[in-house]
């Protein structure tokens, strides 16, 4: 651990450098005390000695110190940077004390360093185990505001935690409008910026444009991270690739409304950063009080997106994702969302348990629809109680009968909802976010409770707990199906109105705390209408996420492939669901629908009766492969070979190598196809591997060289002998053993 943060204070300035598994991070106090960014590359031994990297060049008229009349903050590679004087560009924070003083330049006051990583004050961040944390504390002298710079690296990883933790040494109160995580100094250069965007059933889009000489803004204002603009850029050199090129990617720990900024300036470098969207945001910082903005992540690496993803997913499985279900592999499952959506009564789950049983599935997932009055989407939100009429012995009791046909019982929720129609509200109509004087707005007919309100909070434990607490529920499928509006508490004093949002977030991750530690064994899944809030911070409570509504095999490929830029695949739940599909209406096969999930560790169905009888055979082959393959797929690697716009590849390799799978998913037909070949990834060059499908023996250097010829460019053999082109929405999934 010791060489992980390096310090030398040989003349007075400090100056330092981290070190994670394959980078290094550089930055030194200057003359005047601030905190100047010199370094973020490949791992150089001599780090500390790159300090004299960065030199100040005359050419602004605005300078902030006397000691540098020529040379402005505009020019100069910062490590946090604050508005006023003389940096134009975007910054990490601004605010202003009670008697109108705007917040300035930071200074350099002290620092410390300490094993695991830092307390965030109830947000989620990077486990404590393997790290170690520089702490940089920086002042304002004017206002006394301290900013406290917490840097933290892990051994054997490739991730860097950047988070700030604020505090107030002035006699007065400090409004901070702007508070933002991180900010990445990068050197001028030409730059590809790569983000994820989307909308429901669209989630997880990936966008690569060249970054223009200006600010590149992806935000969420909607209270959830939100599939429009993930919580997450990467910068690439523009010839970057899978296997090669520089890429330097930020993604922030937090479920709440971001914004993430790419800007580069008149001179050429780029200023990235990261944290809590300041649009709509304020806090009250009191005399004493301190506020921690959320952690922000980095990866940087020469080796190109494959290269950033795989640190990525390391470190979501090892630091981010709970500890209990580290390594745990996920039940099969049947859901009754596509099965029969809100017409769900207690004989037909335990007919759809008994079916899930004899298939060899492992779980029943009892899906929307089932509590006092829900029959549709608009109504009935609020209050946690079984219906009695479809539902008579009650959640524990059926949990009890499906458990004794032989599969696990699980439940959805929609804690943090409220239906107008409730009950709830003629009690409690001050429980909803709202600003006093104007209707707020419904989404799916639905409002959002104010969970800033400890006793809102309360409730929904005690309605979730008593849930749970029959012992035979043992996953809970936890959505959120509208986007925040009118975000005003009735709890919250008035000059506390721009807090609600993020005390939102902070709220919904302390009851997630106190639920996954009542009840340690129940598997949360994170869910908000699909993939509106997958998230690092959800994934801190919730071991998986619902990636997407969108269950087509053809239009779920491109988000498994965006999601996978930073997310592992062991945090991903999919399931085959009907045909024609309920989003697209897009007919497909049963085996892509199955491939299109293959890799992804919680696998299910969501599919009514008839669906069921039609397709036993396969499902209980589906059944019988998520048993035997389950353990492979836990901490895969996992390799996006070919996102095409025709054609995604993707290859898995178990943790131990001895297993590889690829599933080429393929979208329109055509005669006379090329032959194409997939050339592999990470495999071992002198090992031997077998080709399941036909025998066939490799040498891992062929698979990776060369390739392996894929069917696809082959007339397939029908059930007559003729051949025959496996059509529209095609896909094979080859399998591969390490002899
Ligand atoms: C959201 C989820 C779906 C389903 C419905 C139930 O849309 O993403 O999977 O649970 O809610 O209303």
């Amino acid at each position: 651990m010791a060489d992980m943060i390096e310090i030398d204070e040989a003349d007075g300035r400090p100056r330092f450098a981290l070190h994670g598994r394959d980078f290094s991070y550089v930055f030194a106090i200057t003359l005047e005390g601030l905190a100047k960014h010199i370094y973020y590359g490949e791992r150089v031994a001599d780090a500390i000695g790159l300090s004299g990297l960065h030199r100040r060049v005359s050419r602004e008229n605005t300078a902030w110190h006397e000691q540098y009349r020529h040379s402005s903050l505009n020019d100069l590679p910062q490590e946090y940077p604050v508005a006023g004087a003389s940096d134009y560009r975007h910054v990490c924070l601004d605010g202003e004390t009670s008697d109108g003083r705007s917040l300035g330049t930071l200074v350099y006051r002290d620092h410390t360093v300490c094993a695991g990583a830092p307390d965030l004050d109830g947000l989620p961040g990077g486990a404590a185990d393997g790290a170690q944390t520089l702490t940089v504390a920086m002042t304002d002298p004017v206002t006394g505001i301290v900013a406290e710079l917490l840097y933290t690296v892990w051994a054997n990883h490739g991730v860097l935690g950047r988070a700030v933790r604020f505090s107030n040494h002035s006699g007065t109160t400090i409004t901070l409008r702007r508070a933002l995580s991180a900010c990445l100094a990068m050197p001028p250069g030409r730059y590809d910026a790569l983000h994820l965007h989307g909308s429901w059933a669209h989630e997880f889009q990936q966008e690569r444009i060249r970054l223009p000489t200006a600010q590149l803004v992806a935000e969420s204002t909607r209270g959830t991270s939100s599939a429009a603009h993930h919580p997450f850029i990467a910068l690439l050199s523009p010839d970057a690739t899978e296997e090669a090129g520089e890429v330097t990617a930020l993604a922030l720990v937090y479920s709440g409304n971001h914004r993430h900024t790419a800007e580069r300036g008149e001179y050429g470098d780029v200023r990235l950063s990261a944290g809590i969207n300041p649009s709509g945001f304020s806090w009250r910082l009191e005399p004493g009080e301190t506020f921690t903005a959320p952690q922000a992540l980095s990866v940087r690496t020469s080796d190109g997106l494959g290269a950033m993803s795989h640190a990525w997913h390391d470190f979501v499985r090892e630091k981010i994702s709970p500890p209990r279900w580290r390594g745990v592999s996920r039940p099969s499952y049947l859901n009754t969302w596509e099965a029969a959506y809100f017409d769900v009564n207690e004989q037909k789950v335990v007919g759809l348990a008994e079916r899930a049983a004899s298939l060899g599935l492992d779980m029943l997932v009892l899906d929307d629809g089932w509590f006092e009055g829900r029959t549709h989407a608009a109504t009935s939100l609020g209050v946690w109680h079984a219906d009695k009429e479809r539902f008579p012995s009650g959640i524990s009791t059926l949990a009890k009968s499906v458990a004794a046909v032989g599969v696990r019982f699980g439940l959805w929720v929609e804690p943090e909802m409220v239906s107008p129609d409730s009950p709830l509200l003629i009690d409690h109509p001050d429980w909803i976010l709202a600003v006093p004087g104007r209707t707020p707005s419904v989404g799916r007919a639905q409002l959002t409770l104010d969970l800033t309100n400890p006793s809102v909070t309360d409730y929904l434990y005690r309605q979730i707990a008593d849930l749970l607490a029959c012992g035979d529920v043992s996953y809970v499928k936890w959505d959120m199906n509208r986007p925040m509006t009118d975000v005003g508490s009735s709890w919250l004093p008035a000059e506390r109105q721009r807090e609600t949002a993020h005390r939102y977030t902070l709220a919904l991750y302390a009851l997630l705390d106190r639920l996954t530690i009542a009840f340690p064994d129940v598997l949360f899944e994170a869910c908000a209408s699909g993939g509106n809030r997958f998230d690092l911070g959800m994934l801190s409570y919730c071991p998986q996420g619902w990636l997407s509504d969108m269950v087509d095999p053809i239009g779920r490929a491109a988000i498994v492939s965006g999601a996978s830029l930073v997310y592992p695949t062991d945090v991903m739940a999919a399931y085959i669901g009907p045909s024609p599909n309920h989003q697209n209406g897009r007919v497909t096969s049963l085996s892509t629908r199955m491939h299109a999930g293959a890799m992804l560790a919680a696998q299910g169905v969501s599919l009514g009766a008839a669906d069921l009888d039609a397709n036993e055979g396969a499902l209980r082959t589906f059944a019988a492969d998520c048993d035997e393959r389950r353990h492979r797929r836990l901490g895969a690697r996992f390799d996006r070979l070919l996102v095409g716009d025709n054609e995604t590849i993707w290859q898995q390799t178990s943790a131990d190598g001895s297993f590889v799978s690829l599933v080429d998913l393929y979208r329109l037909a055509r005669p006379n196809a090329p032959y194409r070949r997939a050339r592999l990834r990470g495999l071992a060059p002198e090992a031997r591997y077998r080709a399941v499908f036909d025998g066939t023996i490799h040498s891992g250097a062929a698979l990776m060289g060369p390739g392996l010829a894929l069917p696809h460019s082959t007339m397939m053999m029908d059930g007559e002998g003729a051949y025959m082109p496996p059509g529209d929405f095609s896909s094979v999934l080859l399998e591969l053993e390490r002899l």
